[in-house]
């Protein structure tokens, strides 16, 4: 009954994850039985199969802490200066926690307006130089400053001073940890410090309730050999770029992606060679590419982690513009039965926008998902949101589009030469969805359960099954794709078919 991978996949057909669908298999434990720990890359190992892509829409340091500290991993987008982005690297690790309040430092003797702080419990973090590097001295908070007659004040006048000991906790305590000193010291706030006494930031009681009240997260967060979050950091194939990469080895990146649309080229070869000699200990991810001739270059040169998509991601146009590319199902399957031979995790990049999506991914041979769209609407990725016809949203742009393009990211779709810039991709806006703490465990949930009616309870089961025929596919007919979809939405609480 329906047919094998290896003999769907040979019919000369692309296939996106939409054309193809599972037959169900046979289940003999139950959901929670199922693990979706994997490998990013050859030496690194997560526990949740997501990653952030590196779009500067979707992952700065929010994103990639909050990714980490559920299991999954964030890339940090280097369409900034090799300092800053190292500075993103840093500031990510700097902490155990998923919130980022980026506290503002001010001196006793300054004077300060809080109406651009949206909260009434935001503060100002009063330190002797006004600095984070200096002693703290105390907090100035806006509900304070609200009832002052006269908002020219100088913070000293209506800052509550603090003693550093009774207020201040090691940057890498966890939620538990911060949780069992608020209730011990019966405060309403901590400050995470550094062992050389930077102040980090300032977690209060109401953040502690709030990711208390998150889905029980999945997996034990991605945490490095420095005691880090494990973070990931973007970058290019150009002479530069080898400037950056130091940057951000210091900054304690623990693995770097050659951020490259067709990654099968000389300058990623030589980039990959390079990169293993000058730092043998740290991972580098290469691609994209969608052939198996593609990712034989690469596995060759000493990748240790292959991601694969072209096109197929929501804000692509690289195969209107270029006429190139392929399904991305095809893509996946085929370059991950070659990376499996060499033991190369394979990243399946793009074109995710619901769970049935990862599931098939992940299926299809590939160790993770990355994703674009899928977190660009949440609230760590970076930005604000806007109204657009009474819907909140935020934005979400192509790397390869004119508008990214023309603060650097250039790189990644026009080599070094071309003086002309052409877009392959657009600029665009994603809904409102929440935080990432909150959506990512139900996602991940909806994928236990289609590995369960697969009869795969880990990743490498499921890969197994594929590989052996005992998992069976079909292509669906267009009708086949509709019949799939629900068809009955609830409108103004009737029920309508559509
Ligand atoms: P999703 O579907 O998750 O895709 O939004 C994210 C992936 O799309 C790739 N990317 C681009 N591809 N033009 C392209 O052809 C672009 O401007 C562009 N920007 C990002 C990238 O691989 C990302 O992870």
């Amino acid at each position: 009954d329906g047919y094998a991978a290896l003999k769907l996949f040979d019919q000369g057909y692309s296939y996106t994850y939409d054309d193809v669908i599972f037959l169900p298999h046979y289940i003999d434990f139950p959901t929670d039985a199922v693990s979706l720990s994997t490998r990013l890359s050859r030496n690194i190992a997560l526990s949740v199969p997501c990653v952030a892509s590196p779009m500067d829409t979707v992952t700065e340091p929010h994103m990639a802490a909050s990714m980490a500290s559920i299991g999954g991993i964030g890339i940090i987008h280097s369409n900034v200066t090799p300092s800053s982005q190292a500075a993103m690297v840093r500031h990510a690790k700097s902490r155990r926690l998923p919130i980022f309040s980026n506290p503002v430092f001010a001196s006793p003797d300054s004077r300060r307006h809080f109406d651009d702080f949206d909260d009434k419990s935001s503060c100002i973090l009063v330190t002797e130089s006004g600095a984070g590097h200096s002693k703290l001295l105390g907090c100035a908070w806006k509900r304070d400053w609200l009832d002052l007659k006269n908002r020219d004040a100088k913070v000293s006048e209506y800052m509550q001073s603090i003693e550093r000991s009774s207020v201040c906790v090691p940057w890498n305590c966890d939620l538990g940890e911060i949780d069992g000193i608020l209730e011990e010291k019966k405060r309403d706030f901590v400050v995470l410090e550094k062992e050389d006494g930077e102040v980090v930031d300032v977690v209060t009681k109401e953040v502690v309730e709030r990711l208390k009240g998150y889905p029980r997260l999945l997996g034990k967060g991605s945490v490095g050999p420095d005691g880090k979050w494990i973070v990931g950091a973007a970058m290019g194939t150009r002479e530069s770029d080898k400037e950056r990469l130091e940057h951000l080895v210091k900054a304690g990146t623990n693995v770097v992606v050659l951020d490259s649309s067709q990654g099968n080229s000389i300058y990623q070869i030589e980039m990959i060679k390079y990169v293993k000699r000058t730092y043998p200990e740290l991972d580098v991810i290469g691609g994209n590419v969608v052939t198996v001739a593609q990712a034989k270059n690469l596995i060759e040169a000493g990748v240790d982690g292959l991601r694969v998509g072209m096109g197929s991601g929501s804000i692509c146009t690289t195969q209107e513009v270029c006429a190139v590319g392929r399904g991305q199902a095809t893509a996946v399957y085929k370059v991950s039965s070659i990376a499996a031979q060499s033991g190369v995790p394979v990243i399946a990049d793009g074109g995710i926008s619901n769970s049935g999506h990862i599931v098939k991914a992940l299926v299809l041979g590939a160790s993770t998902v990355m994703m674009g769209s899928f977190l660009a609407g949440s609230t760590e990725a970076p930005g604000a949101y806007e109204y657009q016809n009474g819907c909140r949203v935020k934005k979400y742009r192509g790397m390869g589009s004119l508008e990214a393009m023309t603060k650097g990211s250039d790189a990644r779709y026009l080599g070094d030469t071309a003086k002309l810039k052409i877009a392959q991709g657009v600029v665009g806006a994603v809904a409102d969805k929440g935080s990432v703490l909150k959506f990512l465990p139900y996602t991940l949930q909806a994928v236990k359960q289609g590995f369960q009616d697969l009869g795969a309870s880990s990743m490498d089961l499921a890969h197994d099954l594929l590989r052996s025929g005992a998992l069976r596919l079909e292509v669906r007919t267009g009708a086949a794709q509709v019949e799939g979809i629900a068809k009955v939405i609830l409108k103004k609480g009737k029920i309508q078919l559509f």
